[in-house]
Protein backbone atom coordinates (compact mmCIF):
# COMPACT_ATOMS: atom_id res chain seq x y z
CA UNK A 1 0.00 0.00 0.00
CA UNK A 2 2.89 2.35 0.97
CA UNK A 3 4.49 1.69 -2.69
CA UNK A 4 1.34 2.63 -4.63
CA UNK A 5 0.95 5.45 -2.52
CA UNK A 6 3.88 6.91 -2.70
CA UNK A 7 3.84 5.72 -6.64
CA UNK A 8 0.39 8.06 -6.80
CA UNK A 9 2.35 10.80 -4.88
CA UNK A 10 5.06 10.71 -7.76
CA UNK A 11 2.95 11.08 -10.46
CA UNK A 12 1.23 13.66 -9.07
CA UNK A 13 4.00 15.85 -8.27
CA UNK A 14 5.41 15.00 -11.70
CA UNK A 15 2.51 16.45 -13.47
CA UNK A 16 2.21 19.38 -11.22
CA UNK A 17 6.15 20.32 -12.05
CA UNK A 18 5.04 19.74 -15.98
CA UNK A 19 4.22 23.22 -16.55
CA UNK A 20 6.91 24.56 -14.28
CA UNK A 21 9.26 23.10 -16.13
CA UNK A 22 8.07 23.87 -19.37
CA UNK A 23 10.68 26.82 -20.28
CA UNK A 24 9.56 30.02 -22.39
CA UNK A 25 11.89 30.20 -25.21
CA UNK A 26 10.14 32.98 -26.73
CA UNK A 27 13.77 35.14 -26.58
CA UNK A 28 15.44 32.54 -28.52
CA UNK A 29 13.27 31.88 -31.37
CA UNK A 30 12.80 35.80 -32.07
CA UNK A 31 16.53 36.46 -31.45
CA UNK A 32 17.16 33.21 -34.21
CA UNK A 33 14.30 34.74 -36.71
CA UNK A 34 16.58 38.35 -36.36
CA UNK A 35 19.49 36.95 -37.57
CA UNK A 36 17.89 35.07 -40.65
CA UNK A 37 16.04 38.67 -41.80
CA UNK A 38 19.13 40.62 -41.03
CA UNK A 39 20.45 37.83 -43.38
CA UNK A 40 18.06 38.18 -46.39
CA UNK A 41 17.95 41.82 -45.86
CA UNK A 42 21.46 41.72 -46.82
CA UNK A 43 21.45 39.22 -49.51
CA UNK A 44 18.53 41.57 -51.26
CA UNK A 45 20.77 44.54 -51.04
CA UNK A 46 23.55 42.24 -52.91
CA UNK A 47 21.21 40.62 -55.25
CA UNK A 48 20.10 44.08 -56.40
CA UNK A 49 23.80 44.72 -57.44
CA UNK A 50 24.40 41.47 -59.00
CA UNK A 51 21.30 42.21 -60.98
CA UNK A 52 22.35 45.64 -62.37
CA UNK A 53 19.57 47.29 -61.17
CA UNK A 54 22.10 48.99 -58.51
CA UNK A 55 25.53 50.13 -59.50
CA UNK A 56 28.47 48.27 -58.05
CA UNK A 57 29.65 50.33 -55.18
CA UNK A 58 32.35 48.56 -53.27
CA UNK A 59 31.96 50.43 -49.98
CA UNK A 60 27.94 49.22 -50.27
CA UNK A 61 28.84 45.91 -50.98
CA UNK A 62 31.59 45.68 -48.08
CA UNK A 63 28.74 46.66 -45.76
CA UNK A 64 26.17 43.96 -46.60
CA UNK A 65 28.84 41.33 -46.80
CA UNK A 66 30.59 42.71 -43.61
CA UNK A 67 27.16 42.37 -42.28
CA UNK A 68 26.88 38.69 -43.13
CA UNK A 69 30.31 37.78 -42.14
CA UNK A 70 29.46 39.32 -38.49
CA UNK A 71 26.10 37.84 -38.21
CA UNK A 72 27.67 34.35 -39.49
CA UNK A 73 30.20 34.41 -36.40
CA UNK A 74 27.38 34.85 -34.59
CA UNK A 75 26.84 31.16 -31.69
CA UNK A 76 23.90 29.57 -32.46
CA UNK A 77 24.33 26.97 -30.06
CA UNK A 78 22.40 29.11 -27.12
CA UNK A 79 19.48 30.02 -29.84
CA UNK A 80 18.83 26.59 -30.83
CA UNK A 81 17.61 24.98 -27.10
CA UNK A 82 16.20 21.64 -27.03
CA UNK A 83 12.07 22.16 -26.74
CA UNK A 84 12.12 25.14 -29.40
CA UNK A 85 10.79 23.28 -32.56
CA UNK A 86 7.24 23.81 -34.28
CA UNK A 87 6.04 20.40 -32.46
CA UNK A 88 6.62 21.98 -29.17
CA UNK A 89 5.80 25.55 -29.39
CA UNK A 90 3.99 27.88 -31.78
CA UNK A 91 5.73 30.76 -33.50
CA UNK A 92 8.35 28.99 -35.13
CA UNK A 93 8.89 26.93 -38.40
CA UNK A 94 12.60 25.09 -36.74
CA UNK A 95 11.80 21.15 -37.30
CA UNK A 96 12.64 18.63 -34.90
CA UNK A 97 14.96 17.11 -37.41
CA UNK A 98 17.14 19.76 -36.08
CA UNK A 99 17.76 17.77 -33.03
CA UNK A 100 17.20 14.42 -33.96
CA UNK A 101 20.77 14.95 -36.41
CA UNK A 102 22.47 16.16 -34.12
CA UNK A 103 25.56 18.37 -35.87
CA UNK A 104 23.99 18.87 -38.75
CA UNK A 105 22.37 23.10 -38.29
CA UNK A 106 26.05 23.61 -36.93
CA UNK A 107 27.71 22.09 -40.52
CA UNK A 108 24.67 24.27 -42.57
CA UNK A 109 25.49 27.61 -40.75
CA UNK A 110 29.50 26.65 -41.29
CA UNK A 111 28.94 26.14 -45.02
CA UNK A 112 27.08 29.64 -45.16
CA UNK A 113 29.65 31.55 -43.42
CA UNK A 114 32.25 29.73 -45.51
CA UNK A 115 30.28 31.32 -48.58
CA UNK A 116 30.06 34.93 -47.46
CA UNK A 117 34.28 34.78 -48.23
CA UNK A 118 33.04 34.09 -51.83
CA UNK A 119 30.77 37.16 -51.49
CA UNK A 120 33.57 39.11 -50.08
CA UNK A 121 36.26 38.47 -52.75
CA UNK A 122 33.17 39.76 -55.27
CA UNK A 123 34.74 42.51 -57.12
CA UNK A 124 31.73 43.14 -59.89
CA UNK A 125 28.27 42.35 -60.56
CA UNK A 126 28.65 39.09 -62.31
CA UNK A 127 31.47 37.77 -59.42
CA UNK A 128 29.13 39.08 -56.88
CA UNK A 129 26.32 37.35 -58.68
CA UNK A 130 28.36 34.01 -59.05
CA UNK A 131 29.13 33.72 -54.63
CA UNK A 132 25.65 34.72 -54.21
CA UNK A 133 24.28 31.46 -55.99
CA UNK A 134 26.34 29.99 -53.92
CA UNK A 135 25.17 31.62 -50.41
CA UNK A 136 21.95 31.02 -51.56
CA UNK A 137 22.31 27.48 -51.80
CA UNK A 138 23.72 27.45 -48.34
CA UNK A 139 20.58 28.93 -47.08
CA UNK A 140 18.34 26.61 -49.06
CA UNK A 141 20.08 23.33 -48.10
CA UNK A 142 19.63 24.57 -44.73
CA UNK A 143 16.04 24.91 -45.21
CA UNK A 144 15.05 22.21 -46.75
CA UNK A 145 16.40 19.78 -44.17
CA UNK A 146 15.59 22.01 -40.60
CA UNK A 147 12.77 24.41 -41.94
CA UNK A 148 9.13 23.61 -42.37
CA UNK A 149 7.82 24.64 -45.75
CA UNK A 150 6.23 28.04 -45.22
CA UNK A 151 2.52 28.11 -45.87
C1 LIG B 1 21.92 26.41 -40.60
C2 LIG B 1 20.59 26.47 -41.12
C3 LIG B 1 20.12 27.69 -41.85
C4 LIG B 1 20.84 28.49 -42.72
C5 LIG B 1 22.27 28.37 -43.18
C6 LIG B 1 19.91 29.51 -43.15
N1 LIG B 1 18.70 29.35 -42.57
FE1 LIG B 1 17.11 30.59 -42.73
N2 LIG B 1 16.12 29.52 -41.33
C7 LIG B 1 16.53 28.33 -40.79
C8 LIG B 1 15.54 27.84 -39.87
C9 LIG B 1 15.62 26.54 -39.09
C10 LIG B 1 14.51 28.78 -39.86
C11 LIG B 1 13.25 28.75 -38.99
C12 LIG B 1 13.58 29.46 -37.66
C13 LIG B 1 12.39 29.53 -36.72
O1 LIG B 1 11.26 29.81 -37.19
O2 LIG B 1 12.59 29.34 -35.51
C14 LIG B 1 14.91 29.83 -40.79
C15 LIG B 1 14.15 30.97 -41.05
C16 LIG B 1 14.48 31.93 -41.99
C17 LIG B 1 13.69 33.10 -42.27
C18 LIG B 1 12.37 33.49 -41.60
C19 LIG B 1 12.66 34.31 -40.35
C20 LIG B 1 11.39 34.70 -39.60
O3 LIG B 1 11.18 35.90 -39.39
O4 LIG B 1 10.62 33.79 -39.22
C21 LIG B 1 14.33 33.79 -43.26
C22 LIG B 1 13.89 35.11 -43.91
C23 LIG B 1 15.54 33.07 -43.57
N3 LIG B 1 15.61 31.94 -42.77
C24 LIG B 1 16.46 33.46 -44.52
C25 LIG B 1 17.69 32.84 -44.70
C26 LIG B 1 18.69 33.29 -45.63
C27 LIG B 1 18.52 34.46 -46.59
C28 LIG B 1 19.74 32.45 -45.50
C29 LIG B 1 21.06 32.46 -46.21
C30 LIG B 1 21.74 33.70 -46.40
C31 LIG B 1 19.40 31.50 -44.46
N4 LIG B 1 18.15 31.75 -44.02
C32 LIG B 1 20.27 30.51 -44.04
C33 LIG B 1 17.72 27.70 -41.04
C34 LIG B 1 18.77 28.23 -41.78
Amino acid sequence: MKFVSSAVLFAALTMAAAPVLAQDFTGQVKARQGQFRIMAINLGILGAVAKGEVAFDAAAVKRATDTLAAVSMIDQGPLWPKGSDNMAMDGTNALPAIWDNAGDLGAKWAAFGESVKGLQAATDAATLGKALGATGGTCKACHDANRAPLG
